[in-house]
């Protein structure tokens, strides 16, 4: 299990501010390793993950440094996020996601909001994710694109699947 659902889970639930909705949303809690069937499962067919066996997907989720996510009535994981964290330099964000069904009220904004609030992630300097069309959901929390702000050549190493 990452340490640091151990650390969100002597935090109190972190509450939102999301628009008015008719029912309300669930609590955002940590996750460990018994919901990554479920999470599999919300991340199948994502364009990240993909050529990622969910294995794989599975070993990297519980590498995270907190991830969270939300639970209907039901019990069923509706949505999820993760990251990964330094602690001071950089974390980056990812797997953000929300069930279908439960998608334009909210979900995505307090995951991201208990992401940023944790203790593990609250001091950082630099939070970093990468987005195909969600731009408009990051920018909320002051997210900008980097080809506006790098002012240093960002170098990469991509190595094949595992
Ligand atoms: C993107 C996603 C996580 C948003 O989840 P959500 O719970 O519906 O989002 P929320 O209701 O918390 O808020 C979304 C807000 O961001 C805005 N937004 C901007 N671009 C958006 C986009 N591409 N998708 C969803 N919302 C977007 C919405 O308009 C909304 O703002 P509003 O409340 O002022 O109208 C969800 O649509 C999803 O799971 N998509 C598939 C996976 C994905 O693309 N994940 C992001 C990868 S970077």
């Amino acid at each position: 299990m990452p340490d640091a659902t151990l650390d969100l889970a002597t935090e109190p639930t972190i509450s939102h501010t999301s628009p008015p909705v008719s029912q309300p949303l669930p609590p955002i809690v940590p996750l460990g390793e018994e919901a990554l069937p479920e999470a599999l499962t919300l991340l199948e067919g994502t364009y990240w993950n993909e050529g990622i066996a969910p294995e794989a997907v599975g070993r990297a989720i519980l590498a995270s440094t907190v991830w969270v996510g939300a639970r209907e009535p039901s019990g069923a994981l509706v949505a999820m996020a993760r990251v990964l964290s330094d602690t001071v330099k950089v974390a980056w964000i990812f797997d953000v996601i929300v069930r279908p069904d439960w998608r334009g009220k909210g979900l995505a904004q307090a995951l991201m909001r208990a992401m940023l609030e944790h203790p593990a992630v609250r001091h950082v300097r630099k939070v970093r994710l990468g987005t195909r069309d969600a731009h408009g959901l990051y920018a909320k929390f002051g997210f900008r694109s980097t080809t506006q702000a790098l002012h240093v050549v960002e170098m990469v190493l991509e190595r094949a699947s595992l």
